[in-house]
């Protein structure tokens, strides 16, 4: 069980909490995306335009099954990963899940910079990136909220993952219980 998966909206931080979690832990570290992109010798928003969203999701599950195999992992989901399947069950079965939480506010003005390699943010202006996220969130939160942890993350200053870190080594005590 020693497994942690970190989901939440596109821009919520997954990769850089992840990645500074995993020397915390001393722990691997993977990205789903950059997983299957390495897998698959495509970049996500290849896949998207030539194979489809449809497809993505079915390649995102299995190779979400495989690395739910992994121990002593740090797995930084995609934004849409727990909204599929049974994936968020799954997650939850097979480690520990935070969810990092972000206002609306926060991830337009991260994503507004960062919406090129995204295909589902591409060419929409400020103000329908705004109403996108709001309206995509509010569809996801119910998934999201399954998580064993929720942590509001507004900011990258990183205070977030003692805190992380500290409910994960109080599941695995728990565990062993
Ligand atoms: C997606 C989020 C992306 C990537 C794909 C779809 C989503 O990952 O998996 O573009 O549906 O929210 P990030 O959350 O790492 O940007």
């Amino acid at each position: 069980m020693h497994r942690i998966f970190l989901i939440g909206f596109m821009g919520s931080g997954k990769t850089s909490t992840g990645k500074r979690l995993a020397t915390e832990l001393s722990m691997q570290h993977i990205d789903l995306d950059a997983f299957i992109e390495a897998r698959y010798c495509k970049s996500v928003q290849k896949i998207f335009s030539e194979d489809g969203e449809n497809y993505f999701r079915n390649i995102e599950q299995k190779i979400l099954l495989e690395v739910s195999e992994y121990e002593d992992i740090i797995i930084s989901t995609g934004g849409g990963t727990p909204c599929f399947f049974d994936n968020m069950h799954l997650m939850n079965r097979k480690g520990f899940t935070v969810f990092l939480d972000s206002s609306v506010e926060t991830l337009a003005a991260r994503l507004q910079t960062a919406k090129v390699q995204r295909p589902l943010l591409q060419n929409k202006t400020e103000k329908e990136l705004a109403i996108y996220i709001a309206s995509l969130l509010e569809q996801r939160r119910p998934f999201y909220d399954i998580a064993q942890l929720t942590i509001t993350a507004n900011n990258k200053n990183f205070e977030h993952i003692q805190t992380i870190k500290n409910a994960y080594l109080d599941f695995l005590h728990k565990l062993k219980q």
